[in-house]
């Protein structure tokens, strides 16, 4: 188990570096994230390289035996390189150039920024791929955060070379994007232009075009800069650090690049809930990885300095939040950063060893952690664990945020509202997308598949026919891969799967709701109801008010082994539980810890049980299966508030009693 956190040594005078390594190891600090804004150190003028300083915090780090995830710092450019090559600075939609004085201030396009960074990661490589503190490479850091999109005209000539890599020639574009409405033909690639500011709404099928075009450009520069340390006879696991449900880049075309998928979560002390965005995150890194390790890269030790209001973490709360990406078989828990930086826009923020020094509850806390984390066993899920999938991916993220729908809809939003009602009732999920083999899950959830190309279609429609039990929310199943419609309206491919035809999207105006009944409770369904006609499918729910009064609003339809479910308005979240309970009803699909509070987390990985009390309150779970803790069995846990315990099974704890490493701690919180 991983525990650090990203060390910017410069920033300090070295006579300091040793007393940071010796208290790294009395915080049980075994890795640090090093050199990550360190281009203007490591490269102070064009072809001259300054590794003295380096050199010696390596040496220092690996004397205390601390290990190194290091850094290719290709993520802020110096001021010698803007100086002497503005071209490579990235452009808003509207022209306006994104200068230096922060940092990543590249355009992921720019033939000179891809010459300097290959430059700069081959020289990093050929120096420490042998050293033996490098454990792990990091490549650039949290690509397009602040520069999802570039319209520059460097990135101009890159989407022209992959347009005419995609479609071949202009006609077959003309044909993807329908650019015979609005005078759109092109005659010429070199007419094409990134979807810059223009009068009114764009071409969608453009708009979608250039954010796959996006994702794939920076994706380049990940690839590029891996060969490198590779070409530089490294051997060490090789990631770049995501951010959970990141709308400009497509993770999972991503994740298959890396050897360890890694993420940087900042979820809001203030809000009482976004423990369940972060559990949705970790989830997505487990699943993107598909088996690789994971790691949380990156989190705060206490508060942030990018908020309107930037809360102070709860005593404890930070232990829970790290416990979540534990218990999904994180090899690592990190932070940004080690020590508080003296100057600059980040100085505010909390780090693992604050301004105020030792005597803290920062520092107390990430001692405490570091001690907890260091006994626990290898926590993994295995494939039994999960039974549900829930499907999400880039495309209908993009697609589904192009303007001109009957109603706006947030995709990433709608999909953490049923992840959320999913999560309240510990039952465990996998993040998948609808191409995925999805054979080992008794229920998948389409939360809105807008976009569904053919294959995929296919596959959710084998997936019933083979026992499945698909559970599909609206405006689903409407266009093609390049956001057309297909002959026949919509639902063309799932409608006769789902028993039902979809005639009209019924767009509910924010006044309005309509309700439903299900299963003896009215729920509340929000801006849509759509209008659809029965065609074999059977209404469990009828809309009860409003226009659609007495039409369909829920169905399930028999097809082949398995069942579809339509659901056609989009539920309050309360709906959304009642929906997916009756769902996992019929499906023999069960909570982890059926009645547990709803705030406390429950996660069942392999042998072992994970409960976190993520309120500020106490929490009592009573167990439904024969749980050890500390070789002494547990029926009930007692949690503190933000408390959480590790607990096994009676036969892990067996194979495990003859080694100490492998007997689970008793951590934070009282158990029995
Ligand atoms: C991350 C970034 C770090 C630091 C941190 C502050 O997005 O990777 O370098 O800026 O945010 O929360």
């Amino acid at each position: 188990m991983y525990y650090g956190g990203d060390y910017n040594p410069e920033q300090w005078p070295s006579e300091l570096w040793p007393r940071d390594a010796e208290l790294m190891r009395a915080a049980g600090v075994n890795l640090v994230s090093l050199g990550m804004f360190s281009w203007s150190r490591i490269q102070p003028a064009e072809g001259e390289f300054d590794f003295g300083w380096l050199d010696e915090v390596i040496g220092i780090l690996h004397d205390h035996g601390i290990a190194v995830n290091l850094a290719t710092a290709t993520a802020s450019p110096p001021p010698w390189a803007t100086h002497h090559y503005p071209d490579m600075l990235p452009q808003l939609a509207d022209g306006t150039v994104l200068w230096p004085g922060s940092r990543q201030h590249f355009a992921a396009t720019s033939p000179v920024y891809r010459r300097l960074a290959l430059e700069l990661v081959t020289a990093v490589a050929e120096r420490y791929a042998g050293h033996p503190a490098v454990v792990m490479w990091h490549v650039n850091n949290e690509y397009g955060c602040h520069v999802p999109y570039d319209y520059s005209d460097n990135a101009r000539d890159a989407f022209q070379g992959w347009l005419r890599r995609r479609y071949g020639d202009v006609g077959t574009l003309n044909t993807a994007w329908g650019t015979d409405f609005w005078s759109q033909r092109y005659t010429a690639f070199e007419q094409v232009l990134p979807p810059r500011s223009a009068p009114y709404s764009q071409n969608p099928a453009a708009l979608l075009d250039f954010r796959r075009f996006t994702s794939d450009a920076t994706l380049e520069l990940l690839v590029m800069e891996r060969d490198a340390i590779r070409g530089a006879g490294a051997a060490q696991p090789i990631t770049t650090n995501f951010m959970g449900p990141f709308h400009a880049l497509d993770y999972w075309r991503w994740a298959d690049e890396l050897d360890l998928i890694a993420d940087d979560s900042y979820p809001d002390p203030a809000d009482p809930q976004s423990f369940r965005r972060a559990a949705f995150t970790r989830d997505l890194m487990r699943s993107l990885g598909g088996g690789k390790p994971w790691i949380l890269m990156e989190q705060a030790a206490n508060a942030v300095n990018w908020r309107p209001a930037n809360a102070p973490k709860a005593p404890g709360q930070m232990a829970a939040l790290s416990m979540q990406a534990v218990a999904r078989g994180a090899s690592g828990v990190m932070f940004f950063q080690w020590r508080q930086s003296r100057s600059g826009s980040e100085k505010f923020h909390s780090a693992m060893l604050p301004h105020a020094g030792t005597e803290t509850r920062t520092w107390r806390e990430v001692v405490r952690l570091g001690a907890e984390l260091s006994p626990l066993p290898e926590i993994a899920m295995s494939p039994g664990d999960v039974k549900v999938a829930l499907l999400f991916d880039w495309d209908n993220l993009w697609a589904v945020s192009n303007p001109d729908h009957p109603v706006e809809l947030d995709y990433t939003d709608i999909v953490l509202r049923w992840y959320a009602a999913i999560h309240r009732q510990h039952v465990q999920v996998d993040i998948r997308t609808a191409g995925h083999d999805l054979s080992a899950y008794d229920v998948v959830i389409a939360p809105l598949q807008y976009l569904l190309p053919a294959a995929a279609g296919t596959n959710l429609i084998d997936y019933v026919r083979r026992g499945g039990h698909l559970l599909v929310a609206g405006f689903t199943d409407i266009v093609d891969e390049h956001d057309a419609f297909r002959d026949g309206g919509f639902l063309t491919q799932l409608g006769p799967t789902l028993g039902i035809r979809l005639e009209d999207f019924g767009a509910l105006p924010e006044c309005d709701g309509v309700s439903f009944r299900l299963d003896g409770a009215d729920h509340t369904g929000t801006t849509y109801a759509e209008e659809i006609q029965l065609a074999g499918a059977t209404p469990l729910a009828r809309f009860s008010t409003g226009r659609p009064s007495d039409q369909p609003a829920f169905t399930s339809h028999r097809a082949g082994a398995g069942v579809a479910y339509y659901l056609a308005t989009l539920p309050d979240d309360d709906g959304m539980r009642a929906v997916t309970r009756h769902v996992f009803a019929r499906a023999g699909v069960t909570g982890v810890l059926p009645g547990a509070h709803p705030d406390v987390e429950a996660i069942r990985a392999g042998g072992y049980l994970v409960v976190i009390n993520h309120t500020d309150r106490h929490h009592a779970v009573t167990l439904d299966r024969h749980y050890v803790s500390d070789n002494a069995p547990v029926t009930e846990v007692e949690l503190p508030p933000f408390g959480y315990a590790v607990l096994c099974r009676p036969s892990e704890a067996a194979t495990n009693a003859s080694d100490r490493q492998h007997v689970p701690a008793r951590a934070h919180g009282s158990v029995g």
